[in-house]
């Protein structure tokens, strides 16, 4: 065949292990949603970018396929692998920091929502204890939610929720269905919260999942160490999702997941004159919440019966 009449495929890109990469960008160039542009680009190129510099096999690229089918058949209404595997690849936490640097105003640094959250918790009154089943000893937890200049903000919302006293939520329980160690409470005229609860012990990370695999793989421990979780908001307040770490704990600094910082750290006081309830040893903590420039939310993830049941498609 004569150069002059070659057929049409002569003008086609040679797609080759660096070409692609352009080849689909330019295809996805017609976004028109700019933000999911933006991120499917960054994501395709980084992701290309993994491939080439790991020489990825086509045996190892299966592999991973079959690890993330798994992760999303270990979903259920009660079960989010996915979380999970965003927790202990150190991404949640990124995300909270990046969350974090948005602040307008100096607040309460974030710290992982987990797992395990869940909506529609019972409002209980102040004082009164989130622990139903518990034998272990109580202690009060109590502070103020302020804002950045320190005064207290009334009517705030502070949700909270924890495991028992053996390291397992309700979620884990044989009816999950039932609620124990959770509560929302409100925090009175002068911003003051206080509660009663369980001193919580550290526990590892759900291990009997793709997540767990991964992790023996690596021969990491899957252990947290002991925290209780809070969401705390208030109109025209950024919402803080964060935890508090009981000192002394052997995995504060080997977290599985990246939870904790120093200013999350809190200790049981046995006698703490300050204390709202000063029979009881107690752990003291305040919550300082940013204005909100925009409503958003700080959550990296939700209750695992909201991912389930609401299914995005994105850009349509
Ligand atoms: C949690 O603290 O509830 C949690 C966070 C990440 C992974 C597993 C559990
Ligand atoms: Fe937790």
């Amino acid at each position: 065949m004569e150069s002059d009449t070659l057929p049409s495929e002569v003008s086609m890109k040679t797609i080759d292990h660096n070409t692609i990469t352009e080849v689909a960008l330019e295809q996805m160039a017609s976004t028109p949603d700019s933000r999911l542009k933006e991120i499917m680009a960054s994501l395709t190129r980084h992701l290309h970018a993994f491939a080439r510099e790991v020489d990825l096999k086509p045996e190892e690229w299966l592999e991973g396929i079959k690890f993330l089918t798994a992760v999303g058949q270990k979903c259920t209404p009660h079960r989010q692998e996915f979380i999970l595997l965003s927790d202990t690849l150190g991404m949640s936490s990124l995300v909270n920091a990046l969350h974090d640097r948005r602040a307008i105003e100096a607040s309460t640094k974030s710290s992982l929502l987990g797992p395990f959250y869940r909506q529609d918790l019972p409002t209980r009154k102040l004082g009164e204890s989130i622990a139903g089943k518990s034998n272990a000893p109580e202690v009060t937890l109590y502070g103020r939610v302020t804002n950045a200049a320190g005064r207290g903000i009334p009517n705030a919302s502070v949700e909270i929720w924890q495991p028992d006293e053996e390291g397992y939520y309700d979620l884990q329980k044989h009816d999950p269905s039932e609620m124990d160690l959770r509560g929302k409470f409100h925090s009175d005229a002068e911003g003051r919260y206080h509660m009663r609860t369980i001193v919580p012990c550290g526990y590892m990370i759900p291990m009997d999942g793709p997540v767990g695999d991964m992790i023996r793989a690596q021969k990491r421990h899957g252990y947290r160490p002991a925290h209780i979780h809070f969401l705390v908001s208030a109109p025209g307040y950024r919402e803080v999702v964060t935890a508090l770490y009981v000192s002394g704990d052997a995995h504060l600094d080997t977290d599985t997941v990246f939870g904790p910082d120093a200013s999350l750290v809190v200790s049981v006081e046995q006698h703490d004159p300050r204390s709202p309830i000063p029979n009881l040893p107690s752990l003291h903590f305040d919550f300082q919440l940013a204005a909100a420039e925009q409503q958003g939310s700080g959550r990296v993830g939700a209750d695992p019966s909201q991912i389930m049941s609401a299914p995005q498609s994105a850009g349509r």
